[in-house]
């Protein structure tokens, strides 16, 4: 097995921080580089450092490092050829995924509130209803202009488009309406993205944690996720350089607002490193804007991704009406250069020809006036996060977060490695969870569990307590089967 990338001596310092610990220094090395590969945060087929560069890059004798690379070697940790050196995997027992986890299903939704278990698994808001009717009254009265046209419109409604170029630009992206292709929401826009740009057996960039649905994707058109681990408050572009240059990946998807699950936004001198660094390595950077509209505070956003390559020949852009306005619209955007839009239009031609003209009419009124819409769906959301917050210090206060400045979910440490036996066993106590591991490729993320703030403050508060009560009963030792499939957005 190859490695997609190495670490130097002193990045993977960086990464171990503080890790002397009691008891030898070898153990502690290798507990804390054993943390790291299980967390993600230094990614699996990563070739390490040489005993001798890690030793001098952490200042400890050379048999210590020796002795913490041979330990994590027969824990199954880190595999080693002669000759090619030492990366990292997982010990096999945790590289196999259960399928049935990566399988959507419908029936395992629950009822939100309305069943006996209220699911946690989907960061998805409950339409705007009185502007979403209106949007649809407007619609119903544009409808008849439409109606002596085929109603095929591969690329998208030429009014959607205009919307939608005008709600870019607005947002600090200028853009015509030829540089737009209206899709059936982000998912379906990323999967047309994969289709044209990647294959099978080629390699895609992607953060880690990441959004499953995308991990999907990328693994249904044969291709292969290579995760670069974010770090505590932002993206480890070492590592990503490291990436692009060594494993070549024909693609690389990027969540830059609000990532989805973390939460995190990246810098605007980051953006700007990683647009150079995408467009030196003419790797095609997909930047993910689902999450961007739903702002909930902090500092003013950078710009997006895509203003710091307006022509759209490396920047991709993806974006949704899915998040701050509703999913049951089934609307969302391609944002790039216009020979892009007609190989991707061309492309969805084999699927599913246009999108209902209905829904686009819905989401171009919705677009025109945007604002005051935006304002009460983010209140909404910063109360019900705010909630979510203060029930999580008072009952369960072992459990580790950043508050978000924005997106619908928390990204939430653990005090166990025990995602999965949460998440098998939540159920029973009437709340559901998406697991650490769906975020994560080959099993990672076993400390980290997602919490959407989407549903009522109501909901949410009484969700905690019954979090709580699973949360003991699986550090009590208890335990179940896999968790229920769930569709996690
Ligand atoms: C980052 C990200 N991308 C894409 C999607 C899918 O969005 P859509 O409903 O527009 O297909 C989601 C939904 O959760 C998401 O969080």
């Amino acid at each position: 097995m190859d490695a997609d990338r190495s670490v130097t001596g002193p990045h993977l310092a960086r990464l171990l921080g503080s890790w002397r610990s009691s008891g030898p220094a070898y153990a502690a090395l290798a507990r804390a580089l054993r943390l790291l590969i299980l967390d993600g945060r230094l990614p699996l087929r990563t070739r390490v450092p040489g005993e001798r560069d890690l030793a001098e890059a952490l200042g400890v004798s050379r048999t210590t490092a020796t002795a913490a690379y041979a330990a994590l070697r027969d824990e199954g940790f880190l595999a080693s050829r002669r000759g090619a050196g030492s990366w990292t995997r997982l010990p096999s027992d945790r590289v196999e995924r259960k399928p049935e986890l990566s399988r959507l299903s419908s029936q395992s939704r629950g009822g939100g509130v309305g069943g006996e278990v209220i699911d946690l698994t989907c960061a998805a808001t409950w339409a705007p209803a009185g502007a979403l009717h209106a949007a649809l009254a407007a619609a119903t009265a544009e409808l008849p202009r439409h109606l002596p046209e085929p109603g095929y419109d591969t690329a998208g409604l030429p009014v959607l488009r205009e919307a939608i170029a005008a709600h870019l630009t607005a947002r600090g992206l200028p853009t015509v309406p030829e540089q737009v292709l209206v899709t059936a929401g982000a998912q379906h826009a990323l999967a047309l993205l994969l289709r044209v740009l990647a294959g099978p057996g080629d390699r895609v960039l992607t953060e880690h944690p990441s959004y499953p649905n995308a991990l999907d994707a990328i693994r249904a058109v044969g291709a292969r996720p290579v995760p670069v681990p974010m770090l505590e408050d932002g993206w480890d572009l070492d590592m990503v350089e490291a990436t692009l240059r060594q494993a070549a990946p024909r693609m690389a998807y990027t969540i830059p607002d609000f990532q989805n699950p973390t939460g995190l936004t990246l810098r605007a001198e980051d953006r700007e490193r990683l647009v150079a660094l995408a467009r030196t390595t003419r790797t095609p950077l997909v930047a993910d804007e689902t999450l961007a509209e739903v702002r909930l505070g902090g500092p003013a956003p950078p710009p997006p991704l895509a203003a710091l390559d307006p022509g759209g020949e490396t920047v991709v852009t993806v974006g949704s009406m899915s998040k701050a306005f509703w999913a049951g619209l089934r609307i969302g955007w391609v944002r790039a250069s216009p020979t892009l839009v007609q190989r991707l239009a061309a492309a969805r031609a084999t699927v599913d020809l246009s999108s209902p003209v209905v829904e686009q009419l819905v989401a171009t009124e919705l677009l025109r006036d945007a604002a005051p819409v935006l304002e009460r769906q983010r209140a909404a959301a910063r109360a019900r996060r705010d909630v979510l917050v203060a029930a999580l210090r008072e009952h369960l206060p072992g459990w580790r977060f950043a508050v978000p400045d924005g997106g619908l979910s928390l990204w939430v440490e653990l005090d166990a490695s025990r995602s999965s036996a949460l998440a098998a066993l939540a159920d029973r106590h009437g709340v559901r969870v998406a697991a650490g591991p769906r975020f994560g490729v080959d099993g990672a993320f076993e400390r980290f569990v997602r919490l959407p703030f989407a549903l009522p403050e109501d909901v949410l508060e009484d969700a905690v307590p019954r979090l709580a009560a699973a949360w003991r009963a699986v550090t009590d030792g208890a335990s179940a089967g896999p968790a229920t499939p769930a569709l996690v957005a």
